[in-house]
């Protein structure tokens, strides 16, 4: 068991905008061991350090100085819990799909509403994935990290990760401290149906299964979202912006038809990808970058362009949303290093 340092080496493919990036140095641990090795390299050299799970929610320069590290650690377990209930381990490098498939094929419920988001499991707190009125907190008990100063692994609770709408504590004061490396969550035998969510429950069907409602997410997200291997994308590119009742009742009256999901804090979560749709740019393409014309929420690269140009197309689509409905909406994926 060694470790694997590359120099020079090419990101593109690594992430799935497809923009263009060399990195410095390069490792993809595939232990605990490996991994604390190539932070004392890092430590060594005095190289600073990136984190890259599956690239799917990355914005990439054109390059990355010192080491980007891409955990790969790839194993998968369960351990019967109490009642009908069991934990799932999977480590960082496990790609979230086939995990959600795999847990689906054995009659567990739980991620079943979270299928064919990309990326792979040691990313997936960070954003706090969630999709078809489910979120990744709701069925994690627990994750392990790696300190990126001295190496050494420790578990959070789900409080400790300050978990909210695509949003975590790894986003905020733990940015760039620590790696996680694995999770526990918790699924159950017994059904615990969600299909509350748009059409998601017509196209289940009569008996539901975890892998029937996995494969009609499955669908839905096809029909809607463009595949990263044909077309460059991120998923969402702007979070759904939340906004204050009296806002939204002042656009509600000029717009009765806008989906608006009413909030326990008493705020108003607007769908951005309605707004910018309703501006007319759904479809749009200017040079390299355009908005996707199946789901106006998803920016895609066409091949060629770069970081800045992708910015500053999102910049002009953000702009358009704010002169015309008076609202700001806030970018997702993430730039190395960006809290
Ligand atoms: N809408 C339009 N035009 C569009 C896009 C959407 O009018 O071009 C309307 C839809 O008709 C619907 C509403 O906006 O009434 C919401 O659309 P949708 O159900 O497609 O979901 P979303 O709010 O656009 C969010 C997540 C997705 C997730 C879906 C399903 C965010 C930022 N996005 O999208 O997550 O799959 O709900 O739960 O919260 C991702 O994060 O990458 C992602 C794809």
């Amino acid at each position: 068991m060694s470790l694997t340092l590359a120099a020079e080496h090419d990101l593109t493919a690594a992430n799935t905008l497809g923009l263009p990036c060399v990195a410095a140095h390069f490792a993809a641990p595939a232990s605990l061991v490996e991994l604390q090795a190539a932070l004392s390299e890092a430590r060594v050299h005095g190289w600073p350090l990136t984190l890259l799970g599956g690239g799917s929610n990355l914005i990439l320069p054109e390059r990355l100085p010192g080491l980007v590290l891409q955990p790969a650690m790839g194993d998968w377990w369960l351990e019967e819990g109490e009642g009908e209930t069991v934990r799932v381990h999977a480590e960082a490098g496990v790609v979230w799909h086939e995990l959600v498939m795999a847990l689906a094929g054995l009659g567990l419920w739980g991620t079943e509403n979270l299928a064919l988001i990309p990326g792979r499991c040691g990313a997936a707190p960070i954003q706090n994935i969630g999709a078809y009125g489910v979120e990744l907190c709701e069925v994690l008990e627990a994750l392990q990290v790696v300190d990126l100063a001295d190496g050494r692994a420790a578990w959070m609770t789900p409080e400790a990760c300050a978990f909210a709408y695509r949003d975590s504590v790894f986003k905020g004061r733990l940015a760039g401290r620590v790696v996680i490396t694995r999770l526990a969550l918790r699924l159950t035998r017994s059904a615990t149906l969600r299909l509350g969510y748009g059409d998601l429950a017509a196209r289940v069907g009569e008996t539901p299964t975890p892998l029937a409602v996995a494969e009609a997410v499955s669908a839905i997200r096809r029909d809607k979202l463009p595949d990263p291997a044909r077309l460059g994308n991120a998923g969402s590119f702007f979070k759904n912006p939340l906004v204050k009742d009296e806002q939204a009742k002042r656009l509600l009256a000029e717009h009765p038809e806008m989906p608006h999901f009413r909030q326990p804090d008493g705020r108003v979560k607007l769908a951005a990808g309605w707004l910018i749709d309703r501006c007319g740019l759904k479809g749009l393409r200017e040079g390299h970058f355009g908005v996707h014309d199946r789901q106006a929420l998803v920016l895609v690269h066409f091949g060629g362009g770069s970081a800045g140009e992708l910015l500053a197309f999102a910049d002009r689509v953000a702009t358009t949303v704010r002169e015309r409905f008076g609202v700001t909406l806030e970018r997702e994926p993430r730039l190395p290093g960006e809290r």
